[in-house]
């Protein structure tokens, strides 16, 4: 396995990009957008240079590794001779069908397709292609580069050696992969995202402020982020849509979103991405600028 074809250049399939040319695969990111192509190239480079200036990595690797990566706006040149693809595309069911429809047809029978999916049905992916059980869920963490957990994924059809390889694969990626069954949310959301809508829940229902329930969480049960600022990192339209899996999925009403959530979805305050969610962030860079303006006082 050496030619892994990355199709997204968005903040997970850069990351993804990322590790994969650190350890020394040739990775073609594929995007139709090619200013997207650009800023992921831009975006790994600064991320390596984090690194270097922590010395995590030399400038050596540094270099070396944005060597490995290559882009391309066509997905029959950027995913023809991949020997493993990984689907990093927006979280929309019709768009992966899709890429996956797209991905049966031009790579070889071998090549294993993975989609970092956070919620949609692996085995419903699987469906669309002619290659079953070469379908599985690789599914990263953001950001990519720190976080050591790969959730794996086995679709319905997804063979033992095809589930071996992945686990295999992540630990060459120092990753700690996981092995989960298919079902609504796999094991990471369906355990976060009932958190995250809760801690919703209770904002919206007065019980405290943004800061005084992500500091309970942050302080009481060390959490690197409180559940509010970790879902304006997410994005509030993911969460969202992974609640709407799980609620769909499980048909329980325990997993239906907070009316809030869906009110600033709807007004497109989307987290981080927006400028604008529990938080307010700064336009020019990423830092959280002033707390939310929501407080206890105006929801009671
Ligand atoms: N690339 C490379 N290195 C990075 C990085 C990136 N994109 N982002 C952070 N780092 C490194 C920093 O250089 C730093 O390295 P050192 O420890 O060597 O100094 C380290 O990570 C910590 O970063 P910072 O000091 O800047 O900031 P921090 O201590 O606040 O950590 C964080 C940042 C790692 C994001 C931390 O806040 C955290 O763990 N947050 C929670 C992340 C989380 O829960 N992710 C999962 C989200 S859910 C998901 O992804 C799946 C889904 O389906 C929704």
């Amino acid at each position: 396995m050496q030619n892994i074809t990355v199709i997204g250049a968005g903040t997970m399939g850069n990351g993804i990009a990322h590790v994969f040319a650190m350890k020394n695969f040739n990775v073609t990111i594929v995007d139709v957008s090619q200013p997207a192509l650009d800023k992921a190239i831009q975006t790994i480079t600064k991320n390596l240079d984090r690194q270097v200036s922590k010395n995590a990595i030399s400038e050596t690797d540094k270099i070396n590794t944005l060597k490995n990566i290559s882009t391309n706006t066509s997905i029959e040149q950027g995913a023809g001779s991949a020997d493993l693809v990984i689907e990093a595309a927006t979280e929309n069911t019709e768009l992966k069908l899709n890429i996956f429809k797209k991905l049966d047809e031009v790579c070889s029978s071998q090549t294993i397709l993975a989609s970092n999916t956070s919620s949609i049905s692996i085995t419903k992916i699987a469906a669309v292609t002619n290659r079953p059980d070469k379908i599985i869920g690789m599914h990263f963490m953001n950001p990519v580069p720190v976080m050591k957990l790969v959730e794996v994924i086995r679709g319905y059809s997804t063979s033992d050696i095809v589930t071996e390889t992945i686990m295999n694969l992540s630990k060459q990626l120092n990753k700690n992969p996981v092995e989960v069954n298919d079902y609504p949310g796999f094991v990471a959301n369906r355990i976060l995202m009932p958190m995250i809508n809760e801690a919703i829940y209770t904002l919206n229902e007065g019980v405290a402020g943004v800061e005084e329930i992500d500091t309970v969480m942050k302080l009481g049960m060390a959490h690197p982020m409180g559940p509010l600022q970790l879902a304006d990192f997410i994005g509030l339209d993911v969460c969202l849509s992974i609640l709407n899996v799980l609620h769909s999925g499980f048909g329980n009403p325990k997993y239906a979103p907070c009316p809030l959530l869906v009110n600033m979805v709807t007004a497109k305050n989307l987290g981080i991405k927006s400028g604008q969610g529990f938080y307010q962030y700064s336009s020019t860079s990423k830092e959280l600028v002033v707390a939310s303006r929501f407080n206890k006082k105006e929801l009671i």
